[in-house]
């Protein structure tokens, strides 16, 4: 059957899931072998919470995206290059959540406890650094400097996406546009970096790469406006991490934002939760029912469902292939995940 004639739209997210990883799971299967390879070290520690990272698996959605994005530019997505940049791009993904879970106070990580919980502070930050460095030397053999380019430039907006967050923590006067500006570059610069480089291993066509590296910049806004929205809406054991905890953290969120903009007498309450770390002064519930109930929960996911159409359109420049359908559908399957 042809996968065109399954429009995205109609499909459970599972249906798609499941359509757009079975595509390439050899190479997912790949990446996970090059992923334990990257992992090796003589020091007995790092090896074990290398495997102990891999093993506790993740969607993987950033590998999947730059192999995709691979063959739609007419490349070979099972070429020993593209599977190592693709594990590189999940090494640096992984990076950044050992370290933001340290920064975050995060317990659980993938149904699992997290690095800092299981190994400490100390140890997680440099575990951090050592994927950092490892993903680097890693992408040291593909002898390319617009590939560096690429992977400093999102290496270092991602730390200036945590740091920017860190001044705004215990803050509700954030704005809309330091939101963006944060979500930005914390979580769409990496998914765009995986678009363009996938791109640039299979295609020297600059309009192919700037497409790519769109979709990526457009589709990585709309996951983490979902991460966002998921943390009022899914439960620990589905999310595979605690929910409800980017305000006890002292995190301002888009629905937040947007509630607040209708629902001025929420703040008081809303700024006591971020304060006492608990929902003693206004319940999860009560809370999620007010997003919802003043538009604010709608309004966020709508702004989600535009990134997401926007994703979709940077690909009509590419030829139509059944790799180009697979990326469209996974605006869809970012927008009805559940974790
Ligand atoms: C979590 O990313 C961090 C965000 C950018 C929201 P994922 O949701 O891709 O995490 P895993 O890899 O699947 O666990
Ligand atoms: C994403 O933000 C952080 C990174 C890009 C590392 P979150 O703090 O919301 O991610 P989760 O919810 O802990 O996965
Ligand atoms: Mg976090
Ligand atoms: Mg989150």
């Amino acid at each position: 059957m042809s996968l065109s004639s399954q429009p995205a739209a109609v499909e459970a997210p599972q249906v798609a899931a499941t359509r757009i990883f079975s595509l390439i799971a050899s190479e997912l299967a790949s990446v996970e072998e090059e992923f334990e390879r990257q992992a090796r070290s003589n020091i007995e520690v790092i090896a074990y919470i290398g495997d102990y990272l891999r093993a506790s698996g993740g969607k993987r959605v950033r590998p999947a995206l730059t192999i995709l994005s691979n063959y739609a530019a007419g490349g070979d997505g099972a070429r020993p290059n593209v599977i190592r940049m693709a594990t590189v791009m999940e090494f640096l993904h992984t990076a950044t959540l050992v370290h933001d879970d340290i920064i975050d106070n995060a317990e659980t990580r993938r149904n699992r406890p997290s690095i800092n919980q299981r190994f400490g502070n100390q140890t997680a930050v440099l575990m951090g650094d050592w994927l950092y460095m490892s993903a680097f030397e890693a992408s040291l053999a593909e002898r390319s400097l617009p590939v560096l380019d690429i992977l400093t430039a999102v290496t270092r907006r991602m730390t200036e996406g945590e740091i920017l967050q860190l001044t705004t923590v215990g803050r509700a006067d954030v704005t809309e546009e330091q939101y963006f500006d944060i979500l930005m570059r914390k979580t769409a610069y990496l998914f765009s970096a995986c678009g363009e480089i996938g791109a640039m291993l299979g295609s020297t066509d600059v309009e192919t790469q700037l497409a790519l590296r769109n979709y990526g910049m457009n589709l990585g806004a709309a996951f983490q406006l979902v991460d966002d929205l998921l943390d009022f809406t899914a439960t620990d054991d589905v999310l595979g991490k605690a929910a409800g905890v980017d305000l006890l953290e002292g995190k301002l969120t888009l629905p937040l934002i947007y509630l607040l903009e209708t629902e001025r007498d929420k703040r008081a309450a809303i700024q006591t939760v971020m304060r006492e770390g608990t929902y003693d002064a206004i319940s999860r519930a009560a809370l999620t029912r007010a997003a919802e109930q003043s538009g604010a929960l709608d309004r966020a996911r709508n702004r989600a469902n535009d990134f997401a159409a926007a994703a979709r359109n940077s690909l009509d420049v590419l030829p139509d292939t059944k790799y180009r359908d697979a990326l469209s559908s996974i605006p869809t399957f970012i927008l009805e995940r559940d974790r």
